[in-house]
């Protein structure tokens, strides 16, 4: 009597191969997963292909291709996603009743439901699952996630997630878990901002920035954030990990999502000017760290693209107080004691 044949093992669908969805691929291939992945610019994807994931021309592809009918995403923003499932050729056209996306995704909670609303007409199943820490923790499976979700969909994510991720905490219903990682994102991006600010005041103050760091890592102020950005911080070079435009998306999303409920994100606006000016003095795709460029270049009140003279005068001495109105555009980036209106979402 023959026996028969092992059951082929179920595919897995990856859309998204950039600095954490590659990463994160490879950590559910690395644990036997068989995976089909599609990224927008295929090179991304080449590793994974020469590792034995396949490739998908299309994300409607992925769909077909994925016998678990499980996806994950990870891209940059709602319009990303979108695009990969509702545009030509997306997910949505192939993916049927009882399929499950899982998306990584930094996005507002209000775009997390309107997604699974989507989805859910046609009887897909929709869980959120952005992710807290970096590449590093992409790559050693330590990310956390923030999960949201029905239990169902959540306990049959729950395994994939577990290859990348530390922690897995079901925080509630869809849209809770890119709430969750909004207001993580609240402190972590604010905090580098505020550091940024610390090293220029340092600065300013005629301190050594190095010393300065060692110190400040040895004292109340310290953070593992602080920590993973010293060597960016002392050498003022910012190799991309979370980039400074993704994090500038993020504080937008933090004010819209804390306007849309009537609460005051006025730290997170403040630093969500500082990376503006890191984004048009050229530092968009380098690491949010970068953030240091900018509030260096403001101990002159200049742009950071306009270098302070030599003879500059005393940055201690307190500049006059500019004739600004509440909101008047001609204020200057740090002296504006009304922010304005929130920018929306991206
Ligand atoms: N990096 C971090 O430390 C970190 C940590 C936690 C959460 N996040 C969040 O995770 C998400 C991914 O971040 P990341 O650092 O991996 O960003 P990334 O390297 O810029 O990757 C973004 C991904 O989205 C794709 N994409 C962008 N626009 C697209 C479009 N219009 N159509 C199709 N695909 C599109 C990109 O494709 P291409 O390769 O073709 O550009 C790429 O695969 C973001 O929401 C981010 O906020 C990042």
């Amino acid at each position: 009597m023959s026996t028969p044949a092992p059951a082929a093992p179920e595919v897995i669908g990856f859309i998204g191969l950039g600095m954490m969805g590659a990463p994160i691929a490879e950590r559910l291939r690395a644990a036997g997963h068989s995976l089909v992945v599609h990224n927008r610019t295929r090179s991304k994807a080449e590793p994974l292909l020469a590792a034995g994931a396949r490739w998908a021309f299309a994300p409607k592809d992925v769909g077909r291709e994925a016998t678990s009918k499980l996806v994950f995403t990870s891209l940059s923003d709602a319009k990303a996603l979108d695009r990969v499932l509702f545009g030509r050729r997306g997910l949505a056209e192939s993916l049927g009743p009882g399929a499950l996306v899982v998306d990584l995704s930094t996005i507002a909670p209000a775009e997390s439901r309107s997604v699974a609303d989507r989805l859910g007409a046609r009887g897909i199943h929709f869980v959120d699952g952005p992710l807290g820490g970096s590449v590093e923790a992409a790559r050693n499976g330590r990310l956390l996630a923030f999960v949201g979700g029905s239990d169902e969909d959540v306990a049959r994510a729950r395994p994939f997630l577990a290859s990348f991720a530390r922690r897995v905490e079901h925080v509630g219903p869809v849209g809770a878990g890119t709430a969750m990682k909004l207001v993580n994102n609240l402190l972590t991006v604010t905090y580098v901002a505020a550091a940024a600010e610390a090293l220029s005041l340092a600065e300013g103050l005629g301190l050594d920035r190095r010393r300065a760091i060692d110190l400040l890592l040895d004292g109340g102020g310290y953070s593992r954030l602080f920590e993973q950005k010293r060597i960016a911080f002392e050498e003022r070079r910012y190799p991309a990990q979370f980039q400074l435009r993704l994090a500038d998306k993020d504080l937008r999303l933090i004010a819209a999502a804390a306007r849309s409920v009537g609460r005051d994100a006025r730290i997170a606006r403040e630093a969500e000017r500082l990376l503006r000016e890191g984004i048009r003095a050229g530092f968009g795709g380098d690491d949010f760290a970068a953030a240091l460029e900018p509030a260096l270049a403001r101990r002159a009140h200049r742009p950071v693209d306009d270098p302070a003279p030599a003879n500059e005068p005393n940055p201690v001495a307190p500049p006059p107080d500019p004739p600004s109105t509440p909101g008047d555009p001609a204020a200057g980036p740090n002296e504006t004691p009304d922010l304005g209106p929130d920018p929306g979402p991206p």
